[in-house]
């Protein structure tokens, strides 16, 4: 069955996208916030078989400096097909020109991104709504006692 790529939002079922994201899986991300996210961000790309979307991915982007992807998904039935790659690859050929393009990947999935061209950064800082659970999913490395030092 050939897929259908597009990045227009006027169609898009918004509970289909979160219903995406729970199966993928990628988190609980409600119809509205997602809506809110993809909405503002510069490059997205939806993927569609048969009218079903398989597969969904966007990138943050100011136009010059910074494009930061996140929100790559694919359903468990389309996964090892080479389309996360395909959606990846997009989003990066999208944000050309863009002095950096920056994501970070859910522990274990780094492999995937570095297959795609991404390196480490040495710098990398985050501040999260909630930095305890980040630190408890792998996102973050525990705070220091004395940060100054
Ligand atoms: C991670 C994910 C997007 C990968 O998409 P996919 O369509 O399954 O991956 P692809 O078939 O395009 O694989 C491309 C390459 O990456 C490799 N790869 C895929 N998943 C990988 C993983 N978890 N770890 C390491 N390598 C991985 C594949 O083996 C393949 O390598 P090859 O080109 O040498 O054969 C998909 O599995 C997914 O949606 N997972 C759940 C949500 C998630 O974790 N998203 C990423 C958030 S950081």
């Amino acid at each position: 069955m050939p897929l259908h790529w597009t990045s227009a939002l006027d169609a898009l079922d918004w509970e289909e996208l979160s219903a995406l994201y729970r199966a993928a899986p990628l988190g609980d991300k409600s119809p509205q916030g997602l809506k809110t996210a993809f909405t503002h961000s510069m490059f997205r790309f939806l993927v569609y078989e048969d009218g079903a979307l398989v597969g969904a991915g966007r990138a943050l982007a100011d136009g010059i400096d910074c494009a930061y992807i996140c929100d790559i998904a694919v359903l468990p039935s389309h996964q090892g097909t080479g389309l996360g790659r395909e959606l990846v690859s997009r989003l990066v050929e999208a944000s050309r020109g863009h002095r950096k393009i920056i994501l970070y990947a859910v522990p274990g999935k780094e492999a995937f991104y570095e297959k795609l061209g991404f390196a480490r950064m040495n710098t990398a800082m985050a501040i999260f709504q909630n930095q305890a659970q980040a630190v408890e999913r792998g996102y973050l490395q525990a705070p220091r006692e004395d940060p100054a030092k």
